[in-house]
């Protein structure tokens, strides 16, 4: 239940609407002057009157048979609620305890189609931190749209198309070997591409063999196809280990080579419509008038290009789902790309243009340094999970010696770390990826959010399921966390309008933190009958909710820690 929601729909507040008014409503710092109030001062212009003289009459026509309101008062031109808190916690609990996994959930989607392309893989190339933020963002994008009732299609436009694939194909026939490649996957397939480059400074001429069979990919010479196809297998079955790790999935994988067919259409409309010119024997799309550089639609050796394969995938992506939105969960550094092939879109008369979604998130880097994928110092992203969950086993085992089946429990934990790390902050913020600070148990943490998680479970197991419950008296702790659990449904709503799954994050921390602070507070096992039973239910509300956040991150709980 919304309380917020709830209030602003019984004020009467001159010729405000209800969504004003629940704008306008604020959390006091205080809870001992109310748990909502209205400010009045920015009425007193429209309504012409002193703003305590407002709060009077809002105070006044407020309906006084509402069961969840103790109190109403005007103090000082703010109205304050007092919300009858036995009342919060009795719906606030039994809310939770009948949706249980479905807690938060909605159907405010109503079965609308939301596109996200995240993740995008390049074909032999490595999956390395870099491509954390968009995996795991895109993947709780994904899993929070579906939980509030969209139908998302989740695309992994993979980057299966370009002149690298003629330099790995002249790489592997000068120095590469199957067997190698077949056991080595995307790193052998890497090292081969580094040494392309390193020969190539040295021998100008390899690019133009690489050249000739790019060329030869595209005319769809045998082996060269082949040897395309294989590379391509490799990495999808090695970045396939990452994804069932991170728990992630796609509907589609229609990548770049999958417009090669698909561009003419769009470059014939284009042409027709007039926006296509030629520069210096290239096709463009003049953006000038957009404060923008042209975008380039053809080469002028008639070669397509990024965009005009970007162009393409969304033409296709509105026919094939009707999409209501279409988000790309890319770096910030494709801005300009972005913003290029929307107005292209645009100009092309595509009323849909305005709702393609560039979610922009910033840099991941590791403490150690930058890398750079041509000179083959790249951090992987499996081996940061591998370390994550290397270092959760030794802290495990430290910790909890005698615990059952610590590996699985370290594999949760660790994973979760690497995933809770990378959605902690505003997407669009750089961060630096430490070890340390994500497997800190007592900071802002997944370990923290699941081992209290685990400590809940731990007092229900003692504690029995909660038997039917009385709720009369809510100390101080109990309502905050009461307050913390009633948020969830809105928190989420939130961080879906905003994209930011950073919120489902913090709420998590923050409700983990409401949890233990009763918890060290307020006796559950040893308390009088009425009370165990309140603080059972409570506890098990409180597991429910953090579960339903972790798991729309994809991250999940062990039963003990
Ligand atoms: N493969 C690209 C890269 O690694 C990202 C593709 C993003 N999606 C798109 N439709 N452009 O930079």
């Amino acid at each position: 239940m919304d309380f917020k929601r709830h209030i602003a729909a019984g004020i009467r507040a001159g010729e405000l609407t209800e969504e004003e008014v629940y704008a306008m409503l604020a959390l006091p710092p205080n809870t001992e002057m109310g748990d909502f109030a209205l400010p009045c001062f920015r009425l007193a212009k429209s309504m012409r009157k002193a703003p305590a003289l407002i709060a009077e009459e809002i105070k006044n026509a407020y309906p006084a048979d509402d069961p969840l309101v103790a109190e109403v008062t005007a103090v000082n031109g703010y109205v304050n609620f007092k919300i009858d808190r036995a009342f919060w916690a009795k719906e606030t609990l039994a809310e939770v305890l009948r949706e249980r996994e479905r807690y938060g959930a909605s159907d405010e989607g109503g079965g609308r189609v939301v596109c996200i392309d995240y993740s995008s893989v390049n074909i032999a190339k490595p999956f390395h931190i870099g491509h954390l933020s968009t995996t795991v963002l895109g993947s709780a994008l994904y899993k929070l749209h579906k939980f509030l009732g969209y139908r998302p299609v989740g695309i992994n436009h993979l980057g299966d198309y370009g002149t690298q694939f003629g330099k790995l194909i002249v790489a592997y026939k000068r120095w590469g070997s199957r067997e190698e490649i077949e056991k080595g996957g995307l790193r052998a397939l890497n090292a081969l591409y580094v040494r392309f480059h390193k020969e190539a400074e040295a021998d100008e001429s390899l690019n133009d063999e690489a050249r000739a069979y790019f060329k030869k990919i595209e005319d769809k010479d045998e082996e060269s196809v082949a040897l395309f196809e294989w590379f391509k297998q490799l990495t999808l079955k090695d970045v396939g280990r990452i994804y069932s790790l991170l728990d992630v999935h796609f509907d589609s994988w229609a990548g770049e080579s999958f417009y090669n067919d698909k561009m003419q259409p769009v470059i014939d409309e284009l042409r027709e419509k007039g926006l296509l010119q030629e520069s210096e024997g290239a096709q463009i799309v003049d953006l000038a008038a957009y404060d923008m550089p042209p975008c380039i639609i053809l080469r002028s050796d008639g070669a397509s290009l990024y965009a005009t394969r970007d162009i393409a995938a969304a033409v296709y992506r509105k026919q094939t789902y009707d999409f209501y939105k279409c988000l790309y969960v890319v770096a910030y550094q494709q801005n300009l790309h972005f913003r290029q092939i929307f107005k292209v879109l645009e100009l092309m008369g595509k009323e849909w243009a305005k709702d393609l979604v560039h979610v922009a998130y910033g840099m991941v880097s590791l403490e150690e340094g930058a890398m750079s994928t041509r000179k083959g110092n790249v951090v992987y992203l499996e081996d940061v999970i591998r370390k994550c969950v290397e270092k959760a086993l030794s802290i495990i085992a430290e910790k909890n010696p005698s615990l059952e089946n610590k590996e699985q429990i370290a594999e949760t934990v660790g994973v979760g770390a690497v995933i809770f790390g990378a959605l902690y902050n505003n997407k669009i913020k750089d961060i630096t990826f430490s070890y340390d600070r994500v497997l800190n148990f007592e900071g802002e943490t997944s370990c923290y959010v699941q081992y209290t998680c685990a400590r809940a479970a731990s007092v229900l197991s003692k504690g029995g399921a909660a038997a039917a419950y009385l709720v009369e008296e809510v100390l101080p702790q109990e309502f905050e966390l009461i307050k913390r659990l009633s948020e969830f449904p809105s928190v989420l709503k939130d961080a879906l309008d905003k994209y930011e799954p950073c919120f489902i994050a913090r709420y998590a921390v923050d409700l983990a933190q409401a949890y233990n602070k009763f918890y060290f507070d307020c006796s559950i096992l040893n308390a009088q009958e009425r009370e165990k039973n309140f603080r059972l239910a409570l506890t098990e509300a409180t597991l429910v909710t953090l579960k339903n956040a972790l798991g729309l991150l994809g991250i999940g709980v062990p039963e003990k820690m």
